[in-house]
Order: C-alpha cells, then sequence, then structure tokens
C-alpha cells in the first residue's frame, strides 16, 4: 500500500518536472499543469484518454471539462463512482489546439502511463479514443487485433503483457458524445460492460 503511494509519487513528481518533449514549452508559456493522472490507487479499472484539454490543463486533473462530463454520466450511468477508479491520459501535457498526440510525444510520455499501470496493476483498462487503443493494444502484445474503433469498440481483449493479466476495452472517446446524442448511446451501451467486470 505505501508502496504503491510512493511509487506513484515518484512519477508523479518525475512528470512536473518533465521537460522530455516539446510540450512541456507550452506548458510553461501557458502557465498549464501537466495532468499526471487521479483516482483509486488500488483500482480495478483504470481509463485511458488521450492528452488534457484546456480545461485539465488550467487545472491539473484528468477529464474535468466537457468530455469529464460526458465520462461521469457514463460512470453514473453503470454505477461506478469516479474514485473507484484511476484516470490517466496518454500524454500529460497538452497539445496546442488539442491536436493529436505526435509520435514522438507518445514515445517520449508513454513510460509514465507504463509505469502508472505497472503499480497500479488494474484487471481492467477502458482506452478512451484511437489514440490510446492504438498504443496500449500494441503495448500489451494485441496489435494483430487493432483495428478502427468504429469495428471494435466494446470489445474485450485479453492480454499477458507487462506481467499483468489485463482485459482491455477500446472505446470511443467521450468527446465525441458532447454533441452527439447518438454516440452517446453507443457509449453507454458500451459502458454496462463494466457492470459484470465490478461484481
Ligand atoms: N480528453 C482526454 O483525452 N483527456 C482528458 O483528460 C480530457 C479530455
Ligand atoms: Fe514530458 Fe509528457 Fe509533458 Fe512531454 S507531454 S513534457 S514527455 S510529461
Amino acid at each position: 500500500m505505501k508502496r504503491i503511494e510512493e511509487e506513484l509519487k515518484k512519477v508523479k513528481n518525475e512528470v512536473l518536472d518533465c521537460k522530455k518533449c516539446s510540450l512541456y514549452k507550452e506548458r510553461v508559456k501557458n502557465r498549464f499543469y501537466p495532468v499526471v493522472g487521479e483516482g483509486n490507487h488500488q483500482a480495478k479499472i483504470m481509463f485511458v484518454g488521450e492528452a488534457p484539454g484546456l480545461q485539465e490543463a488550467k487545472t491539473g486533473r484528468p477529464f474535468c471539462g466537457a468530455a469529464g462530463k460526458v465520462l461521469d454520466e457514463l460512470l453514473d450511468s453503470v454505477g461506478i463512482k469516479r474514485k473507484e477508479v484511476y484516470i490517466a491520459n496518454l500524454l500529460k501535457c497538452r497539445p496546442p489546439e488539442n491536436r493529436d498526440p505526435q509520435p514522438e510525444e507518445t514515445k517520449n510520455c508513454s513510460p509514465y502511463l507504463e509505469r502508472q499501470i505497472e503499480i497500479i496493476k488494474p484487471r481492467v483498462i477502458c482506452l478512451l479514443g484511437r489514440h490510446s487503443m492504438n498504443f496500449l493494444m500494441e503495448k500489451f502484445g494485441l496489435e494483430n487485433q487493432i483495428e478502427g474503433i468504429s469495428k471494435i469498440h466494446g470489445r474485450l481483449f485479453e492480454s499477458k503483457n507487462l506481467s499483468l493479466n489485463i482485459t482491455v476495452i477500446p472505446f470511443y472517446h467521450p468527446a465525441v458524445a458532447i454533441y452527439n446524442p447518438n454516440m452517446k448511446k453507443v457509449l453507454e451501451e458500451d459502458f454496462k460492460i463494466l457492470k459484470t467486470i465490478i461484481k
């Protein structure tokens, strides 16, 4: 227990000081915070998004803006409390104008996420959006099963990489549902799978 706290603190401190990619300059210029991640350190379920948006970069908290509101509603719809899960992102600093993560940024930043996963050891990782999906499915040795997110959203994949028994589930990114009720319905249907997992 204490070890988990200490190791996560170490990751956090390293991220707070990180200058490994050019997003750090953006962060400093705008007086943004990096968003390390937050939630239950013994979480069975971990959510991995893409990168902080504006609201997140201003506060240092993951999914606290419009996409976060959708995520909160989705969690609510299946009776999961935010404090039961852990929420992190592939990139810890905000890309300008919320553009896609660049390969160089993912390469430099993803070791933090990998360590968070190894420390928390969740049973299930919910991959929010295609960037998180592509990166983590490859990491978990599932590269042969990667398809477009419109094909494999809501499906369970088992992996034994990183010496953990982990199930990953790709989901559409909650941001797609901000102005699109149909996508919200798809996400709600997909989230139902999590109910069987928490039982
Ligand atoms: N979108 C993400 O991918 N992550 C956040 O933390 C917020 C919005
Ligand atoms: Fe470091 Fe990641 Fe921020 Fe780049 S995005 S500066 S690698 S913490």
